[in-house]
């Protein structure tokens, strides 16, 4: 059986929604097979599930496919679980037709979805534009705006009978802003689900309504729930400590496949891990997939809050977007940019380049390693899909160079 059958085996089971445990039995593959996976198709593997968000079933296929791959080469895996506040991706959004339009939930709403008519309100959204609007029943349509607070808004939809209210805005873009939102939202819990609309939805949410009346779909989720995420550590059976970490975040941002944002990264530590399978200093080595990075970095601090208070760890290093743009740029403590340089010649330093994974364990004084190719103009966006495999291919022959010394400097100092 190829891999590629597995990733096809392994995508009917998470489609059809069959328990995982049916997985493990699926992939008793002979030796050979192992062999023909390429970090290029972990990439696609990946990409084709979609965006990666935390504790969503593409997250979920993604893992039980690291898992098995980390176990067919022969290391123990160990899932970690953990949970984090989700402040930054409390979603909200709006259904229009065959459009979504993605926006932000109003603090205090409640957690919900309602299909209905949608009424646009005129004005500054008072009690009586409300009313004349006759948003009854309906989901109502209104811009946020200096002379009607938002829970004054949400009062008169509220009190007009709207099922739900969708605030529309044109002067202010919040996309990045995401304490903006929250200022004046009301002290209680809604009746119905209220969300924000960015700018740029909200000027195509007002192209779809000139167009005729619509129906939408209106659902809110709070940004304040507990996610779960998932850490997928890999050791050489005879692992304890570790005390070189090597890893990279397998999430994606909502509605970005993330082939490079950072599938990339990802399959590029699962053939680092099968390369120095053998390599005398590989019980001293953690390989870690990353969950949550996209949302602050979430997996990479609860693995090092797990490390006990004096750890035995001595470097990091870290992989994110590596399968795009020829140059490869390395950032982090001198010692290891340093000696990543002299290994590869024709790699650039940079200075803090690419905020992820390796700052959390640089506010720890653990000296860490970046490794990347930089921004490319698919970042975070849904046409985030492909890598090209010579870079990928290039960048595991760089870094296995680098960790070979890397692990010799750190863990065998003359
Ligand atoms: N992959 C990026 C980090 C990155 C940026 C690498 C530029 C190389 C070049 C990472 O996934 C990301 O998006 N980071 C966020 C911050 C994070 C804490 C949400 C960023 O850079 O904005
Ligand atoms: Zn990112």
């Amino acid at each position: 059986m190829s891999r590629r059958s597995l990733a096809q085996i392994l995508a009917t089971i998470f489609v059809s929604g069959v328990a995982i445990a049916v997985a493990p039995t699926v992939i008793a593959e002979p030796e050979v097979a192992r062999q023909t996976r390429t970090p290029t198709q972990t990439v696609e593997f990946l990409t084709n599930l979609g965006a990666r968000t935390p504790n969503s079933s593409a997250s979920e296929a993604a893992l039980v496919y690291l898992r098995h791959a980390y176990e067919q080469v022969g290391y123990e895996t160990e899932v970690q679980t953990f949970q984090f506040h989700n402040d930054r991706q409390g979603t909200a959004r709006l259904t229009v037709g065959e459009t979504e339009l993605s926006g932000n939930v109003v603090l205090g709403s409640i957690v919900g979805q309602r299909l209905s008519k949608l009424v646009r309100v005129a004005g500054t959204g008072t009690r009586q534009d409300f009313v004349t609007a006759d948003v009854a029943g309906a989901i109502a349509i209104v811009e946020r705006n200096q002379t009607t607070s938002t829970e004054l808004l949400i009062e008169h939809a509220e009190a007009a009978g709207a099922v739900g209210l969708v605030l529309v805005q044109y002067d202010f873009d919040w996309e990045f802003d995401w304490a903006g939102i929250w200022e004046e939202s009301p002290a209680g819990e809604t009746s119905i689900p209220v969300m924000v609309l960015t700018k740029k939805a909200s000027e195509t949410l007002e192209e779809l309504l000139a167009e005729s009346k619509q129906d939408g779909l209106i659902k809110t989720q709070s940004p304040w729930e507990m996610v779960q995420g998932k850490n997928l550590i890999a050791r050489s059976p005879n692992a304890i400590v570790p005390r070189i970490v090597i890893g990279a975040h397998y999430d994606s941002v909502p509605r970005s496949p993330g082939a490079n944002d950072n599938a990339s990264g990802t399959a590029v530590v699962l053939e680092l891990a099968e390369r120095l399978q053998d390599h005398p200093l590989v019980d001293w080595v953690w390989f870690v997939a990353f969950d949550a990075e996209e949302v602050g970095l979430m997996g990479a601090r609860a693995l090092i809050a797990s490390l006990p208070y004096q750890t035995t760890l001595q470097g990091m290093v870290n992989f994110d977007m590596v399968g795009k743009q020829d140059n490869l740029l390395v950032s982090g403590d001198p010692l290891m940019t340093d000696l990543a340089k002299e290994t590869v010649p024709s790699i650039s330093v940079m200075r803090d380049h690419g905020v992820s994974d390796h700052f959390a364990f640089k506010a720890k004084d653990i000296p860490v390693l970046m490794i990347t190719r930089g921004l490319d103009t698919d970042w975070h966006l849904p046409t985030d899909t492909t890598v090209e495999p010579v870079l990928l291919e290039e960048t595991v022959d760089a870094a296995e160079q680098i960790i070979q010394v890397l692990l010799q400097d750190l863990l065998l100092p003359e």
